[in-house]
């Protein structure tokens, strides 16, 4: 069959998710992070922000375009300095990339003429671990995503959401205590994308460590997070925080949604007042999917109360290669 259009199998089997030994969560904390980019295009990207994560905790940091979610990803991990603030993993500063901290981009980045196995590998290679060590290892993170037939695969073979796996074992070579995750699921589509979120949350559960999610997606957000953290257009600022006590174990099946739509209106209303491109689109597609003529009726308002839609599903994410 050909591998792009294979089926997703479940990211990880019970057996390898017992395996895993769970690390402590970082305790998390960003203190007055500011940050401005030189040179051509200027931009003031990150204001005085203050953001502190629990051991543990997955928060969700959801803005307009172009805000600085990166950024302050990137920050998190060490992977850009602050000009001024800091921030301290279980009160330690972070002053460069920090072994502490695992992250997914977007795009899975991975080596494209290196197999899974050796992606996943990298990081323990650079860390200067035994082969035997590295083998070990990547073995038990390949099969924590359900990817141990797929280890001799090299990327181009495989479909995005497998890419996207392989990505997030190699974030968590290195144990880490925090993961950092900038939109992971965003190509993949809605299905998948689902599905993803759930395994996601197995995964959490397993593995121990705090995560901070970039995420477009008001659903994904309230699903996955503990908090949701809602930035303002760019310089970015905390606008608010909504906490999420909806419990856990969470599945797609047993939510309450008259909860999630009320919390995912919290959170829309801190967004209204930005003019965010990515965010009104997906408004409009609701509304178009729904019928409606566009502004007849708020896309949002239609989303909350639409019998029978459950408030996560987004069928008008662009199929994938999947
Ligand atoms: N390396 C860089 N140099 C200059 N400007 C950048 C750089 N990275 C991002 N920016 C700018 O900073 C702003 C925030 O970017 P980013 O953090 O990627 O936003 P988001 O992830 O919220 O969409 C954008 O205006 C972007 O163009
Ligand atoms: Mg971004």
């Amino acid at each position: 069959m050909d591998p792009l259009r294979q089926p997703e199998t479940a990211m990880s089997s019970d057996a390898a998710l017992r395996a895993y030994v769970p690390v402590q969560g970082a305790d998390v904390r960003a203190e007055g992070v500011s940050l401005s980019f030189r040179g051509a295009r200027p931009a003031h990207v990150l204001d005085a922000v203050n953001l502190s994560i629990r051991p543990r905790e997955v928060v969700a940091l959801i803005g307009p375009n172009g805000c600085g979610k990166s950024t302050l990803l990137r920050v998190l991990g060490g992977l850009i300095p602050a000009d001024t603030g800091r921030v301290l993993i279980d009160g330690e500063p972070v002053t460069g990339p920090d072994p502490r901290v695992g992250v997914v981009f977007q795009e899975p980045r991975l080596l494209p003429w290196q197999t899974a196995e050796d992606n996943v590998r990298f990081p323990m290679q650079l860390a200067g671990w035994s082969k035997a060590r590295q083998a070990a290892r990547s073995e038990d993170l390949l099969g924590l995503v359900g990817l141990r037939e797929h280890a001799g695969a090299r990327p181009g073979t495989l479909s995005g959401g497998t890419r996207q796996r392989v990505a997030i074992a190699r974030a968590l070579a290195l144990e880490p205590s925090l993961l950092l995750l900038d939109e992971p699921f965003s190509a993949l589509d809605a299905l998948t994308r689902e599905r993803f979120n759930a395994e996601l949350l197995r995964l959490w559960e397993r593995t121990g460590t705090s995560i901070v999610l970039v995420t477009h997606s008001i659903p994904e957000a309230v699903f996955l997070a503990d908090r949701v953290v809602v930035l303002s257009p760019r310089p970015a600022r905390v606008l608010a925080e909504i906490a999420v006590d909806l419990p856990r174990p969470r599945r797609l099946a047993d939510m309450d949604s008259a909860l999630v739509s009320s919390l995912a209106a919290d959170v829309r209303a801190h967004l209204v007042d930005t003019t965010d491109d990515s965010i009104a689109m997906e408004e409009a597609r609701l509304a178009a999917a729904a019928g409606l003529p566009p502004g007849v009726v708020p896309a949002r308002r239609h989303a909350e109360t639409e019998p029978g839609t459950p408030a996560w599903f987004d069928p008008f994410r662009p199929e994938g290669p999947e």
